[in-house]
């Protein structure tokens, strides 16, 4: 009897598993905007790290690894876009300026890169200058939306 509620909660678990392929394309657009604001939401939390770092004299050479950690998922965020799923607070002209919108990622991630070399020769002051000139708020004021839940504007990103 364990046997047979075994394989039904196998099967059971098979029919969730193909259940995506079945799902309406809206529900996917749906998983693929959750997925690209989660990318956001870490690299958020890294800066808010980041800035209690600063504020508090905490871990100077943690600042470092949450410098990685931006570059990491910075690198997540363009195929994160890659599916067309406007929505969420994206501008939709975003896909239709597909080159503009990566030129802005390889700036963002070429100026993490800059803060991370700076992590490792220069002190904790000239780190913090390097991390001031990794701009968010440049690629949100053209390909997000202002004045919608999920703004970050009260950072001042
Ligand atoms: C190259 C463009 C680009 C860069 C760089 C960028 N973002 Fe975003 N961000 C977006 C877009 C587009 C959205 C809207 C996403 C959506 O709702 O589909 C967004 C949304 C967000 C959101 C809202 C997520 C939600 O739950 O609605 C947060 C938070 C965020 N970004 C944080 C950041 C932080 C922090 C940085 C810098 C460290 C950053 N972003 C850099 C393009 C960018």
């Amino acid at each position: 009897m364990k046997h047979t509620s075994f394989w039904r909660a196998g099967l059971a678990s098979l029919a969730l598993m193909a259940a995506p392929a079945q799902a309406s394309e809206a529900a996917l657009d749906q998983e693929a905007i959750a997925y690209r604001k989660g990318i956001m939401k870490t690299l958020e939390a890294q800066f808010n790290a980041m800035a209690g770092i600063i504020a508090f004299g905490g871990p100077a050479d943690n600042l470092r690894s949450h410098l990685e950690t931006v570059l990491i998922s910075a690198r997540m965020v363009l195929p994160s876009f890659e599916k067309h799923a406007p929505g969420g607070t994206s501008q939709p002209h975003l896909w239709d300026d597909w080159a503009g919108y990566t030129r802005y990622m390889q700036e963002f991630e070429a100026a993490v890169a800059m803060a991370i070399e700076a992590s490792k020769h220069n002190s904790v002051n000239q780190v913090i200058w390097y991390t001031d000139q990794i701009s968010c708020r440049k690629c949100h004021d053209i390909y997000k939306q202002k004045g919608v839940s999920g703004g970050v504007e009260y950072l001042g990103y």
